[in-house]
């Protein structure tokens, strides 16, 4: 795993996650492209990354819930001429509720930037990446994705396609160099649950951004980077019990420590057509 001399990639560095794993990459010498919707947020990182690492730190405004995004996103680096050796697809957010309530065009855009955008990027940076082969491709999952998460139906659904869909293209690539991880933090002290608009989700030991990335790092730089990784021993522990217990009972349990409720069929709302 190299990080001097390279470019990473970092989609969500305006938040949380993201802003760590810039900090991580650029503090081992990398060069890094941020990417998120907030500008200002983005600009005062780069600024940050700049002075006290000496690393180029380049900023890129954008919607990746957006049809086309990724496209865009590489057309805008080809113009910059900056190549990618690292992928971090990060960006990412959840939803509280009964999925009868949710608003359908959030949860089209939750599926846009949780699975399309990570997909298309990935598709996109795949043989650029792999030819090189001194970086990695990493996707944040979720310990939300080894079970189904009632009052986060879809959101769970969202990061066990990416789970299983990083560790299919991990094994693709098996014969690069390319280091290829899927990172599965529990709760983690960030602007999450803010945008989820709730906290029930917060289940367990709350981490630190810096515990996530550090581990994550670690394990890409093992000899041999394992397909994912649950970040944590309790949410390792739990998400290995929710795999070897009876679907009907991890289902039960999921939703009674998500505290899922579901309105009687009167307070139902009408059908949300987008
Ligand atoms: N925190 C947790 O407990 C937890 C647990 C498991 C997994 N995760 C996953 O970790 C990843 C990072 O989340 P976080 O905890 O760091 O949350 P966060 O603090 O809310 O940060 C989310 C980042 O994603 C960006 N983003 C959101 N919508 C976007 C869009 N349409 N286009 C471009 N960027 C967008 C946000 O930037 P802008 O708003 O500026 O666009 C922000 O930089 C997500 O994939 C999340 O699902 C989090």
């Amino acid at each position: 795993m190299t990080y001097q001399g390279t470019v990473a990639l970092i989609t969500g560095a305006s938040a949380g996650l993201g802003v760590e794993f810039a900090r991580q990459w650029a503090e081992r010498g990398a060069d890094v492209v941020l990417v998120a919707r907030r500008l200002d947020r983005l600009e005062e990182l780069a600024a940050g990354l700049e002075k006290r690492y000496g690393i180029n730190a380049h900023v890129i405004a954008a919607d990746l819930a957006r049809p086309g995004a990724a496209a865009a996103l590489r057309a805008e680096l080809d113009a910059r001429g900056i190549s990618v050796h690292t992928l971090i697809n990060n960006a990412g957010f959840g939803s509280y509720g009964a999925f009868v309530r949710q608003d359908a065009s959030q949860i089209n855009e939750m599926i846009q930037l949780n699975v399309v955008a990570v997909t298309e990027l990935t598709r996109t940076f795949l043989p650029d990446l792999a030819a090189d082969g001194r970086g990695a491709l990493v996707t944040v999952a979720s310990a939300a994705a080894y079970q189904p998460t009632p009052a986060m139906a879809v959101y769970g659904a969202t990061k066990a396609f990416v789970l299983s869909f990083t560790e299919a293209v991990g094994y693709e690539t098996r014969t690069s160099h390319l280091r290829v991880l899927a990172v599965s933090p529990g709760p983690v002290g960030t602007e999450f649950f803010d945008v989820a608009g709730s906290r029930n989700a917060a289940v367990g030991r709350m981490a630190t951004p810096e515990q996530v990335v550090t581990a994550t790092r670690r394990a890409l730089e093992r000899r041999k980077t394992p397909p994912s990784i649950v970040a944590g021993l309790g949410n390792r522990i739990s998400t290995l019990a929710s795999t070897l217990t009876p679907r009907r009972v991890t289902l039960a349990v999921s939703g009674r420590i998500l505290k899922a409720s579901f309105p009687s069929s009167t307070t139902l709302p009408a059908a949300n057509r987008t």
